[in-house]
């Protein structure tokens, strides 16, 4: 039985072979409208969230499946101090596969060590977000036509934001591909991802204070929201929350090819005036993120469809 905790559960091949299903799933959904039929995903959110429980729910029920869960600690027995482990050992005797979204680190890897089915971590504290790379992945993959080769700006919150971590991790196996950090000083990688994951692996990368700056030299810029969820004090949010805007006139800097990305939700990080633009890929990007759970989906249950 396989579980996703981290984007390094898989290899680059199973990797390759996940993107490449999702994409026949895009071009052809029909083949797999049954392809669950009778398997029940269950979705244990501790925490908010609309794209990733919801995408989900559609992945499975898109394959004919069905669907159960809860969208918040209150609702569950989690708030009557019921235990994780308890949890996943209830959820084991009523579904088939289960996505949860934990705040604490770790507590997705707690569930699978005392679960008898699948776990998809689905965002734990400010650790990892597996899904939200498999997404971003085949984002870049369907807008630039390739994985390898890249000048990756990661832009915000690279302190807290688990979407960073998680595509770093990704993307650092694929050859010739750089980043540009930019961020505030406050919000800076963490030391365990650019000493651990960056210098280790002689990865090239830059960091900076100014999106101006970084801009006219990327292929992909990534932003991100501050993540206002894990500052220990309200002050701290309110002088970081707009540190970046991209806007129209930051998007005339830009490459013609390059593209942005958002994991979502924003909230002012992004202007609403560059939503047209041709290298806005944001709103794809949560669309790609039903067919890659739908491919994912399959593959931990070890479906295959001809
Ligand atoms: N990208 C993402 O995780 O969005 P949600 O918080 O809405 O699930």
């Amino acid at each position: 039985m396989r579980h996703l905790m981290s984007p390094l559960d898989f290899s680059v091949e199973e990797l390759d072979e996940l993107l490449g299903l999702a994409q026949d799933i895009e071009a052809h959904p029909d083949k797999y409208a049954h392809a669950c039929d009778g398997k029940k995903l269950a979705t244990l959110f501790y925490e908010p969230s609309t794209r990733t429980r919801l995408s989900h729910e559609a992945a499975m029920l898109n394959l004919g499946g069905s669907i159960m869960g809860f969208s918040s600690a209150e609702s569950s027995s989690a708030a009557k101090g019921e235990s994780v482990s308890d949890t996943i050992r209830t959820i084991s005797c009523y579904a088939d596969i289960c996505a949860m979204r934990h705040p604490k680190e770790g507590a997705p890897m707690v569930a699978c060590q005392h679960s008898s089915i699948p776990v998809i971590n689905a965002g734990d504290g400010g650790h990892q977000h597996p899904t939200q790379t498999l997404t971003d992945l085949l984002t870049i993959l369907n807008v630039k036509g390739r994985l390898n080769k890249m000048t990756i700006g990661l832009c915000g919150d690279l302190k807290f934001g688990r979407t960073v971590h998680s595509l770093i991790h990704a993307l650092v196996r694929y050859e010739g591909i750089q980043f540009v950090l930019i961020s505030p000083e406050e919000l800076r990688l963490p030391d365990y991802m650019r000493h651990d994951v960056l210098d280790k692996l002689n990865i090239p990368y830059q960091e900076v204070v100014r999106l101006e700056d970084a801009i006219p030299k990327l292929d992909i810029l990534y932003m991100t929201r501050v993540q206002k969820e894990r500052f220990f004090n309200e002050e701290d949010y309110v002088r970081m929350k707009d540190f970046y805007i991209l806007d129209k006139k930051k998007m005339r800097l830009a490459p013609e090819d390059m593209y942005v990305l958002h994991p979502l939700p924003r909230v002012n990080e992004i202007s609403v005036e560059i939503d047209d633009d041709p290298r806005a890929a944001y709103f794809k990007q949560m669309q790609y993120g039903v067919y890659v759970r739908m491919a994912l989906i399959l593959t931990l249950l070890d479906i295959h469809v001809d």
